[in-house]
């Protein structure tokens, strides 16, 4: 499941894992970065301020969101695909592809260190969750505000647009390959999304041989 911040990536994965359940298809939940103890700390460095005001190059990002996803792959993902079990992630390698792909990365760079890390390991489908980052963020804004009780009211321009430079290279990498990714508009209430989440997915499910009605 992949898409900008508030597009409800956690939301619809949870309802998705627990409509497959209810088909008797048991699923494994987990997420990037952070999906393994080790990889929270990863999370950790990645995503928590340091006191010092120092911040991570765009390089070192880069290494560390692949450090994370190396050791995801390693000790969760793989040993679950290898016992036959459907593995559901809340974000994979198309956030690297697009977040620091909009910090300036290069797509060779990003194939070069993708094809180390993944191999030929690819998701047999992606759901991208599409909407505008001004609708998207403010639902993080609203979120953040109900949890902290405080309101951050001014838009900062640079962050929205380093936002839509992300949701277009979601779409562009969606596609270059359609059928992998499928776009489902995000910005309608969560049970609008599930549904069409579900009426895309569904189809696809059935022709895989799996018990959905
Ligand atoms: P998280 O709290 O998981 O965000 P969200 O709830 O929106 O998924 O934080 C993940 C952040 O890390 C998010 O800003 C996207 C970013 N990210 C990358 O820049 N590159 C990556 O490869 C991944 C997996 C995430």
């Amino acid at each position: 499941m992949e898409g900008i911040e508030g597009s409800g990536k956690s939301t619809q994965i949870r309802r998705l894992a627990a409509r497959l359940n209810r088909c008797g298809i048991p699923v494994e939940v987990s997420k990037e970065p952070g999906g393994t103890p080790l990889c929270k700390e990863i999370r950790r460095l990645l995503l928590e301020p340091h006191a010092s005001g120092e911040t991570w190059s765009p390089k070192a990002e880069l290494l560390l969101f692949y450090a994370d996803r190396a050791q995801h792959l390693a000790e969760f993902v793989a040993p679950a695909l290898e016992e036959g079990r459907m593995v559901l992630l809340d974000r994979f390698d198309d956030s690297t592809r697009a977040y620091q792909g909009a910090q300036g990365i290069g797509d060779a760079v990003l194939d070069r260190i993708g094809e180390v890390v993944l191999g030929r390991l690819k998701p047999n489908l992606t759901i991208l969750l599409d909407m505008d980052p001004t609708a998207s963020l403010d639902r993080v804004e609203q979120r953040n505000a109900a949890t902290s009780g405080f309101r951050e009211t001014r838009f900062d321009e640079e962050h929205l647009d380093f936002h839509r430079r992300v949701r277009s290279r979601f779409l562009a990498i969606a596609q270059k390959e359609p059928q992998r990714v499928v776009v489902v508009p995000a910005q309608d209430g969560p049970d609008a999304v599930e549904e069409a989440i579900w009426n895309r997915l569904a189809p696809l499910l059935r022709t895989a041989g799996l018990p959905v009605e």
